[in-house]
């Protein structure tokens, strides 16, 4: 018997307000009709446990946050997610499309939080050892435009209601990580007409699947 294949991980990212949801809806259709098996997950949460982790980070309090408990927080809730979830759904060669991941740490945490980038990395290879996405989609859009998505849509949480100034670290260091390593990262200008940003996507995903399906 063959090993399973396993399967791809592919993650979304991108600031506040970015169209975020309407296009994970998009590339769950796209993956959907081309025949590809898929589970969709989002951080942080992807699992019980982990979105009740979520509520926590995210619920304003009156109590402040300390950056810290919200990083560690972050990873506690990847750590669960990793190991009830995306492992094991890779490992039965379904695709794992998640919404956000480790990326998003490094931009709010390690930038926005100025927690930096040293101890990010310290716990990304403590929490998930050799586990990095095969490719990171960045939907960027200036953060004006942003938050103005963000702030019609409903209550804000703790990070969409941070000032422009967070913000504006945030999309600047996913652009600069994506700088860092263009094999893995897909930048897509989330300004533009949906259908442009859509037509953008379908591009990248009908990459990643005639790579996927060529590859041993
Ligand atoms: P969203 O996925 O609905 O956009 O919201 C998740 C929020 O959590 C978003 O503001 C980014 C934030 N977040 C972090 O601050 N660090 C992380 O590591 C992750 C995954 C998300």
């Amino acid at each position: 018997m063959t090993a399973q294949k396993r399967g791809l991980f592919v993650v979304l990212e991108g600031g506040e307000g970015v169209g975020k949801t309407t296009n994970a809806a998009f590339m769950r259709e796209y993956l959907e009709n081309k025949g590809i098996e898929y589970s969709a997950t989002r951080e942080p949460g992807g699992t019980p446990l982990a979105e009740e982790l979520r509520e926590i980070i995210l619920a304003p309090r009156e109590e402040s946050m300390a950056p810290m408990a919200e990083l560690l927080l972050v990873f506690a809730a990847r750590a669960q997610h990793i190991e009830h979830k995306i492992l094991p759904v890779m490992e039965q060669g379904q695709w794992c499309l998640c919404d956000r991941f480790t990326d998003a740490t490094f931009a709010y945490q390690g930038a926005g939080r100025d927690l930096g980038t040293s101890r990010v990395e310290a716990l990304e290879s403590f929490v998930q050892a050799e586990l990095r996405p095969d490719c990171v989609i960045i939907l960027d859009a200036p953060v004006e435009i942003g938050h103005q998505r963000a702030r019609a849509r409903a209550e804000l949480d703790r990070m969409e209601s941070e000032a422009m100034t967070f913000h504006q670290k945030v999309r600047d260091a996913y652009l600069a990580r994506a700088a860092q390593a263009p094999d893995r990262y897909e930048v897509i200008d989330a300004a533009l007409p949906l259908v442009e940003v859509q037509v953008n996507l379908a591009k990248v995903l009908d990459r990643l699947i005639d790579t996927w399906k060529n590859h041993e």
